[in-house]
């Protein structure tokens, strides 16, 4: 048994604020689904999980959005943070917190930060002029941007325009040696910021390193401006309401909002530095850079690690709205069923590299490995204690011979699985159940139990009770991923609702547990349609 089990400490996962000027898609879908996987995992441990995502609701881009509707900005973003929150119910999802950047709680706590980096020195008021792109709330150095027919472009592709205004500027340049040190700090130092994938934190690194000597001799260039007197759908500056903050000062605020700074000390003691940011790769520079520093100069600590995964395409084009081509997860969880979406998301691609969700792809993996390879196996097995047992779980049996490889990778399984969770890595977990499931199928196969009930009824129980073991075993590990048909399936084993758990596993079912007929988990899919 994974020695993790008594772990009660807890384990704060976050996923990033959604901006509500869109409709939810599969990267929301994804990002969250992934947290979400993680934080069902932890509570398997035994973990106390407080697993948080929401939405994010200030800004000029919002405020253009509701304008465009025709629509208070308040009154807009009360509607369009509710497509989340019904998301998080059609995904599955089991977050225990959702916060909107609106919320008066949130607005204190982006006020009492503020407060606490004056108090500091690390805020001063200067002026900004620089190239500005709406669409990412984002400054451009000139060398970064390309001109087309007059107008200049940022990387994105966004347009970007020069702005003028008074700012206030926070002291980026003073921590960028110390983010730096502490990027580069061993695994298992306390003081490590993990960026993750490997990729990801050598990008962010030399993207500081670069900064640093581009402008080593004039380092306020490196300061960040942190608020806006350009338009006013923000939380106002504590003292110059002028002044509204800049969007991801606020946005990147709510992890610490949710966790209780500064009001519930107790809860914030609990829950910070969080576990993990879930992020995607657009975004890692905001958590890896700015994020840090500004808990590091407020004299909080940084969350231990920030993930970047890649993106999807849409069979092999890139997703966007002008395309026609994003991707809907009502519409795919209608179709194909939510857990065979979860199970193909997070299965088809490694975490942390860009991928293609194809409806092939995802027909041949529920086919092949849902149905086939699991379900069958569930279903063949469970059939057969039911005709051939009278409906009771065999009793526990010693191992033969031939038990023996079967039995290894089952019983090594949950601690497998923990290992890549704890790394991200998600499509290596499921890859070692259906290791594992094959192993079964051939087993099964090569045992053939429906025939020894004639020649050998001992060992067709002992058989039997050796793939129910099996079962029971993967379908415990796949709970966070399929909550509602491994829920199934250990109804189905005849495993106790109080007996789920990864700490469970140590303790065998008795012999001449009455198990419910079965009945199939996965429906195989037409390829056509
Ligand atoms: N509001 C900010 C985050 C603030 S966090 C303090 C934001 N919001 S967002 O709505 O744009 O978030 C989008 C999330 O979806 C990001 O993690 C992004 O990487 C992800 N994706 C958007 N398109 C995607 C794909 N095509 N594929 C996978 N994920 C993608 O950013």
């Amino acid at each position: 048994m994974p020695d993790t089990v008594s772990d009660r400490r807890p384990c704060f996962i976050t996923t990033p604020i959604y901006y509500v000027n869109d409709r939810p898609h599969i990267g929301h879908a994804y990002t969250s689904l992934a947290a979400d996987v993680l934080a069902r995992w932890r509570r398997l441990e035994g973990r106390d999980v407080f697993f948080l995502t929401g939405t994010d609701e200030h800004g000029q881009k919002v405020e253009k959005a509701a304008k465009d509707a025709g629509m208070d900005p308040q009154a807009f973003t009360d509607q369009v943070s509710q497509h989340f929150r019904d998301l998080a119910v059609t995904m599955g999802f089991s977050n225990d917190g959702f916060i909107r950047t609106t919320e008066e709680r949130h607005k204190r706590t982006c006020a009492a930060l503020w407060e606490k980096l004056v108090a500091n020195g690390e805020i001063y008021l200067g002026h900004y002029e620089g190239w500005y792109a709406v669409r990412d709330e984002a400054f451009y150095g000139p060398d970064e941007l390309t001109e087309r027919d007059g107008v200049r472009y940022a990387p994105s592709g966004a347009p970007v325009e020069w702005v003028r205004e008074p700012s206030y500027f926070f002291r980026l340049s003073k921590w960028l040696p110390e983010l730096l040190r502490r990027f580069d700090l061993p695994e298992g130092d306390p003081h490590r910021i993990d960026i993750q994938p490997e990729s990801r934190r050598n990008e962010v690194r030399a993207f500081v390193q670069n900064g640093l000597k581009e402008f080593g001799q004039t380092p306020e260039k490196l300061d960040l401006s942190i608020s806006r007197t350009s338009f006013t759908w923000g939380v106002k500056v504590p003292g110059d309401p002028a002044h509204v903050m800049y969007v991801w000062m606020d946005a990147l605020t709510n992890y610490i909002t949710a966790a209780g700074y500064p009001h519930d000390p107790e809860a914030f003691a609990r829950w910070w530095p969080a576990e993990i940011h879930f992020v995607g790769k657009d975004i890692v520079r905001f958590h890896t850079i700015y994020w840090p520093a500004f808990l590091l100069a407020a004299g909080l600590a940084p969350a231990k690690r920030v993930f970047a995964h890649g993106w999807w395409t849409n069979e092999g084009q890139k997703i966007s709205k002008s395309l026609g081509n994003v991707i809907d997860p009502v519409a795919l969880v209608a179709e194909f069923g939510l857990d065979p979406i979860r199970y193909f998301l997070l299965r088809e691609v490694p975490f942390g590299q860009d991928g293609d969700f194809s409806r092939a792809a995802l027909i041949g993996r529920n086919n092949g490995e849902l149905a086939n390879a699991l379900g069958n196996l569930a279903n063949r097995t469970l059939s057969l204690i039911q005709r051939n047992c009278d409906a009771k779980l065999p009793g526990p049996a010693a191992r033969a011979a031939s038990d023996a490889a079967l039995g290894a990778l089952v019983d090594a399984l949950p601690g497998q699985v923990g290992a890549h969770l704890d790394r991200q890595e998600f499509h290596l977990a499921l890859e070692a159940v259906m290791a594992a499931a094959r192993e079964a199928n051939g087993y099964i196969t090569v045992e053939a139990p429906w025939a020894l009930k004639k020649t050998d009824p001992a060992r067709m129980e002992a058989v039997l009770r050796q793939l129910h073991d099996a079962l029971r075993v993967f379908a415990t590990v796949l709970q966070p991923f399929m909550p509602t048909t491994m829920a199934k399936l250990l109804d189905q084993l005849g495993v106790p609702e109080a007996a789920r758990g990864l700490g469970a596993l140590g303790t065998p079912l008795p012999g001449g547990l009455p198990l419910p007929p079965p009945a199939p988990l996965f429906a195989k899919i037409e390829a056509a349609g």
